[in-house]
C-alpha cells in the first residue's frame, strides 16, 4: 500500500482512488446531487480569485499555526466529517485521526462514521471535534451530544444544509448501501436500529433508490430550525458551530442563536445542485460576522493557494473533505498523511511566494475577485 509515495498533488490521489475504489463506493464519495454542477465547479471557484502578491518581505521564517476556539493547529487545516470511512480503508476513521494527529490537522468526526467516538478519540490525542445531525428523536440527539462531551470532544458542529438528503444519482443508480460488515456505533436508539436494519438487508428497496435517502427521510428532522440551534446550546457547555451557511444573514442568525461560529459550506455539491460556491460565498459571510465567532470554510479546497484565499478572504481554517478519502483508499493512514501533508507544504510555499509569514499576515487586499 505505498504506491501513493509518488503521487505528487490530490488530484493524482483522487484518480488512485478510483482505480482501487468499489464502484458503488467511489460513486458515494466523488458524487454530488443533480447534475453535479456545485461539485464540479466548487475547485474552479477558487481557481477564478487571483493573488495579488508582496514582494520583497523576508519569508525565510514562517509560522503556520493557527488558534481555532480553543484548539491549536499546526496549519488552518481541519479534516471535515465525513460518513462511513471504513468503506475506504479497514481502518477507517481510526486511520484518519491518526493521521491528522500525525501532522496537526484537526478532525471533525461525522455521526455518520463507522466507528465510535470513544474508539476515535483514544486513537490519537489531536484537536476532535464532534459533527451532529438533529434526529427526530431528541433524546437520541441529547444522548450523543453528552458521548461527544464525555469522549473529550471540544467543539460541535450542527450541519443545516440537509433537511432532506440531497438526491444523488449515481447512489439511486447503485443502489448504494452500507453493507452488513459495517457498523454506525455512533447512532443509539430507534435511527442505530433502522440504520442495522436496513445495512442487514442490503439495500431493502432494491437497485434505484439510496438506502441512505431513506433513512435521512425517516430519522432526521426536516422540522428544524433556528430555535433548535438555541436548544443544542443549551443542553451542552461545548461551543456549537453551524455548518452549511453560504449567506451574511443565515451567518448573522447563527451568531444571535448562541453559535460560536460558523462553516461556509455546500456540503461538497452534494445537497442543493447549483448552489453557490464557498469560495464566492465566503466574504459576504465573513463581513457579516465582522470578525466574532470562529469561521471555516469547505469545498473543492485542493491546492495550498485555496487555503490562501479562503483565509485571506476572513476564514479562520478550512475543512478538507474527498481528498483525505483518496488517501485512505490508497494507503489508510500514511495515505491520509501524505495527502495533508502535500496541502500543508503547498500552504507554506504559497504564503512565503505570496509575501507572508503567517495566516495573521493573510489579508483580503491580497486578492482580486
Ligand atoms: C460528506 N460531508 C458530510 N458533512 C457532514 O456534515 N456530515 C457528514 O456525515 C458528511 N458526510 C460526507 C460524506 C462524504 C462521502 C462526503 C464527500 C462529504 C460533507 C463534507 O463535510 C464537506 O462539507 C465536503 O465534502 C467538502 O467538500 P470537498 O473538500 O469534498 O470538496
Ligand atoms: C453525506 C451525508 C451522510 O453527504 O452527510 O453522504
Amino acid at each position: 500500500m505505498d504506491d501513493h509515495k509518488t503521487l505528487l498533488n490530490l488530484r493524482e490521489f483522487e484518480s488512485a482512488a478510483a482505480a482501487r475504489l468499489p464502484k458503488m463506493v467511489f460513486d458515494y464519495y466523488a458524487g454530488g446531487a443533480g447534475d453535479e454542477v456545485t461539485a464540479r465547479t466548487a475547485h474552479d471557484a477558487w481557481d477564478a480569485i487571483s493573488i495579488r502578491y508582496r514582494v520583497l518581505r523576508d519569508v525565510s521564517q514562517r509560522n503556520l499555526a493557527v488558534k481555532v476556539l480553543a484548539d491549536d493547529l499546526a496549519f488552518p487545516v481541519m479534516v471535515a466529517p465525513m460518513a462511513f470511512q471504513r468503506l475506504a480503508h479497514p481502518d477507517g476513521e481510526l486511520a484518519t485521526a491518526r493521521a491528522a494527529a500525525a501532522i496537526g490537522a484537526g478532525m471533525i468526526l461525522s455521526t455518520m462514521a463507522t466507528t465510535s467516538i470513544e474508539d476515535v478519540r483514544a486513537a490519537a490525542k489531536g484537536p476532535l471535534w464532534f459533527q451532529l445531525y438533529i434526529y427526530r428523536d431528541r433524546e437520541a440527539s441529547r444522548a450523543l451530544v453528552e458521548r461527544a462531551e464525555r469522549a473529550g470532544c471540544t467543539a460541535l458542529v450542527l450541519t443545516v444544509d440537509s433537511p432532506l438528503l440531497g438526491r444523488r444519482e449515481r447512489d439511486v443508480r447503485n443502489g448504494f448501501h452500507v453493507g452488513p460488515e459495517f457498523t454506525v456505533p455512533n447512532l443509539t436508539g430507534d435511527p442505530r436500529a433502522a440504520l442495522a436494519a436496513s445495512a442487514a438487508h442490503g439495500n431493502p428497496h432494491g437497485r434505484n433508490e439510496s438506502a441512505l435517502a431513506r433513512f435521512v427521510e425517516d430519522h432526521w428532522d426536516a422540522s428544524i430550525s433556528w430555535s433548535d440551534v438555541a436548544w443544542l446550546r443549551s443542553i451542552t457547555k461545548l461551543p456549537v458551530l453551524v455548518k452549511g451557511v453560504v449567506r451574511g444573514d443565515d451567518a448573522a442568525l447563527a451568531l444571535d442563536h448562541g453559535a460560536a461560529g460558523v462553516i461556509v459550506s455546500n456540503h461538497g455539491g452534494r445537497q442543493l445542485d447549483t448552489s453557490i460556491d464557498s469560495a464566492r460565498a465566503l466574504r459576504e459571510v465573513a463581513d457579516a460576522m465582522g470578525g466574532r465567532g470562529a469561521l471555516l470554510a469547505d469545498g473543492g479546497i485542493r491546492r495550498g493557494t485555496d487555503v490562501i484565499k479562503a483565509l485571506a478572504c476572513g476564514a479562520n481554517a478550512v475543512l478538507l473533505g474527498r481528498p483525505v478519502l483518496w488517501g485512505l483508499a490508497v494507503g489508510g493512514a500514511e495515505g491520509v498523511q501524505h495527502v495533508l501533508q502535500l496541502l500543508r507544504d503547498e500552504f507554506d510555499l504559497a504564503l512565503a511566494l505570496t509575501g507572508c509569514r503567517s495566516a495573521a499576515e493573510l489579508t483580503r487586499d491580497l486578492l482580486s475577485f
